[in-house]
């Protein structure tokens, strides 16, 4: 799954470059986009991020492009691998800035976590 968004001056550090937690918060939201449609009637809460790695800083205006791909699933958890290239918006060439894991665990009303049902390709 691909996603997309516009770095604006709210989501900048006092550094004038994009601030961590808001690309971290994007990567979060756009996996569990990612999970809660390939599971359809599942909740999901995350569990854990893996390594997690800025590689350059991002400049306001900078269009981001999310790749979201599915890794694996285990008994109660699914994995997704997250790039995010940024492009600035008077060029075309896109460039690595950030990549991590995200595993998210399926829980039930009460929080507890539960087995996961199939994954499907969502449409
Ligand atoms: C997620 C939660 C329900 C897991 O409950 P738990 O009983 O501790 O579960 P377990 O330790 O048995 O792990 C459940 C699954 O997650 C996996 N897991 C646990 N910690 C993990 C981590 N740090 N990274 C990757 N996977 C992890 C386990 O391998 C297991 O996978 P499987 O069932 O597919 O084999 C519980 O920890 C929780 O509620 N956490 C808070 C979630 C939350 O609020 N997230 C938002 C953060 S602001």
């Amino acid at each position: 799954m691909e996603n997309f968004a516009l770095v604006r001056p709210e989501h900048l550090n006092h550094h004038g470059a994009l601030f961590g937690g808001v690309m971290l918060k994007w990567v979060d939201e756009f996996a569990w986009l990612a999970a809660t449609r390939e599971y359809p009637g599942c909740t999901f809460v995350t569990v854990g991020m893996d390594r997690v790695e800025f590689k350059e800083q991002v400049q306001n205006g900078a269009i981001l492009r999310f790749y979201i791909r599915y890794q694996n699933q285990g008994k109660t958890s699914v994995s997704y691998t997250v790039d995010v290239e940024a492009r600035s918006s008077d060029s075309k060439d896109e460039r690595s800035v950030f990549s991590t894991r995200i595993t998210f665990v399926r829980v039930d009303h009460k929080g507890n976590k539960c087995r996961l049902s199939d994954r499907t390709e969502p449409a």
